[in-house]
């Protein structure tokens, strides 16, 4: 199975949209392995938008994202990168699918509510950036054969 990274944004803990979040990644049936809430740094950001150097929201990003702390969550199930990307919807708030999070809670490009890794590479780089080891829980999902086909576990 595929683990996955979500970071609810500041903007979203202001707004009370904590439980939204996680609820709608549970509903799908995404198991929650890993959480905590913590306050991000410039040199932890500088690293995690490293991409986006050059581009001239560069600064404005990362001192949106530390305005007050933030939830990281790890997420695992099959193909969860890509349904968790998804779910989360285009990245201008007000281009996103209505039914995605960005879609129904958000009108910004920046105040987009949460971020999600894209890929596999960077999602393995990415919660190995915010999470230890011991903060990752590999335990039994009771409910997978009600989430899937016997031939899809
Ligand atoms: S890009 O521009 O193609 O790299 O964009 P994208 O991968 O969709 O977005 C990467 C993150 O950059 C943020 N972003 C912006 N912030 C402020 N202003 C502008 N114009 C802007 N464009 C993109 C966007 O919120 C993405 O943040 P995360 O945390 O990854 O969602």
């Amino acid at each position: 199975m595929e683990k996955t990274l979500v970071i609810i944004k500041p903007g979203a803990i202001q707004r009370g949209l904590i439980g939204e979040v996680i609820h709608r990644f549970e509903r799908k049936g995404i198991q929650l392995c890993g959480i905590k809430m913590l306050q991000l740094t410039d040199e932890i950001l500088t690293e995690h938008y490293a991409h986006l150097a050059q581009r001239s929201f560069f600064k404005r990003i990362k001192d949106s994202m530390m305005i007050t702390p933030v939830i990281v969550c790890c997420l695992k199930g099959f193909d969860a990168v890509n349904i968790v990307h998804e779910m989360a919807g285009k990245t201008n708030g007000r281009e996103a699918a209505f039914g995605t999070i960005r879609g129904d809670f958000s009108m910004s490009i920046q105040e987009n509510i949460i971020h999600t890794s894209d890929t596999v590479e960077n999602a393995e780089v990415e919660l190995a950036r915010f999470f230890s080891e011991t903060e990752i829980f590999e335990f039994d999902q009771y409910n997978l054969n009600f989430l899937y086909a016997n031939d899809e576990i």
